[in-house]
């Protein structure tokens, strides 16, 4: 890789090769807009909302797909730059519903910034009424293609982030549409629920059913954490309102997820809030259960293994670590047993 330069709105601006205009133009501090570009992923150049002008070129070119050259002349804040942009908006505005006051979405809407920041006071043109049904079926995923706009960012998460292909673009024409496998509703497709596709859909097409009116973005904190289930570690923001989770997101760029999440790590949060939520230690007494405090069920828990080792030994005693568990406490975990009960008979539930 060599670095070399171009020009940039007139300012000589170093790149590397096989850079795009978008990725040059962000590493020098100067934001072109985008809607469908998904960092690190192949760009689709869908929604042409970060073209820019290029001299000697006859059209304006998607920054996310065209490489930067030695010598290029980019202007990414002209007036015919600028006027394009806002027309595609105002295109996008027009491609489907977009009430946002009843909008999930509403605050948290990159489709909703854009027209804010190009300063869109009403409905250029009549808005098209789709006439999707809101696919409201499974327990997770709030479908709204009354919402979509098309950019393609579930179907590239879903078929490059996670590989999961369970989505693609579908028919043709006015009529295209995200679609499944035989266009069939989620909870019947090949979708395992990773919820990557919501993760990334910049508008209100694809929603968390859970989060719905648990509370705007401006209203709600988010909180930075290590997802609870398993080894991995992925790194979670906790979108909390009122002491309470509404929705899980990942966190971009961060070790070792990277913006992934599982179902499990996005969806499965609401056992903090059972009522069948075990919360101090049960020592079994006859046919039930009574509530003991900490110290005295682990007293009882040495005593017994003490008594186990006593009479056969300690390879009478064997331990499964928890897969939800963390590394470091699997790994305390193999080492009670191994140095202290004296045994290895120690395993993982992951493994099997
Ligand atoms: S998707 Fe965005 S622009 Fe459309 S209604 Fe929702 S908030 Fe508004
Ligand atoms: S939830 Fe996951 S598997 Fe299902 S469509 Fe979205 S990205 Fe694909
Ligand atoms: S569902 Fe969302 S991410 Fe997928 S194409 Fe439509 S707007 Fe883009
Ligand atoms: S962000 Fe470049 S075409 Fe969509």
């Amino acid at each position: 890789m060599s670095s070399q330069t171009f020009l940039l709105d007139g300012k000589e601006t170093a790149f590397v090769t096989g850079q795009m205009i978008l990725e040059a133009a962000r590493a020098a501090g100067t934001l072109i807009p985008t809607l469908c570009y998904l960092k690190g992923e192949t760009p689709t150049g869908a929604c042409r909302v970060c073209l820019v002008e290029v001299a000697g070129a006859r059209s304006l070119v998607a920054a996310c797909s065209t490489p930067v050259t030695a010598g290029m002349e980019v202007r990414t804040d002209s007036e015919r730059v600028l006027k394009t942009r806002k027309l595609i908006i105002e295109l996008l505005l027009a491609s489907g519903t977009h009430d946002c006051l009843v909008c999930e979405k509403n605050g948290d809407c990159r489709l909703q910034d854009l027209a804010y920041a190009c300063g869109i006071q009403t409905m250029k043109f009549t808005p098209r009424n789709a006439g999707y049904p809101v696919e409201n079926e499974n327990p997770f995923i709030v479908r709204d293609f009354s919402r979509c706009i098309l950019c393609g960012r579930c179907v590239q998460a879903c078929n490059e982030v996670v590989v999961n292909r369970a989505i693609s673009f579908g028919y043709r024409g006015s009529a295209s549409k995200i679609v499944t496998g035989g266009d069939r509703p989620y909870h019947e497709s090949e979708c395992v629920f990773c919820g990557q596709c919501v993760e990334v859909c910049p508008v209100g097409a694809l929603t968390e059913k859970k989060a719905r009116w648990t509370g705007r973005p401006w209203e709600t904190e988010k909180i930075r954490t290590t997802c609870p289930y398993c080894g991995v570690g992925c790194q979670q923001w906790l979108h909390v309102k009122d002491g309470r989770i509404g929705k899980v997101t990942a966190v971009e760029d961060a070790e070792p997820n990277q913006g992934r999440l599982c179902v499990k790590g996005r969806f499965g949060y609401d056992f903090i809030y059972s009522e069948e939520r075990l919360k101090t230690p049960l020592i079994r007494e006859g046919e039930g259960f009574r509530e003991a405090s900490w110290d005295e069920a682990l007293d009882l828990v040495a005593a017994k293994f003490k008594e186990i080792i006593q009479k056969d030994g300690p390879d009478a005693i064997a331990g499964v670590s928890c897969a939800r568990s963390l590394n470091e406490d699997s790994y305390q975990m193999q080492k009670f047993f191994r140095a202290v009960i004296g045994t290895n008979n120690i395993d993982h539930c992951a493994r099997t």
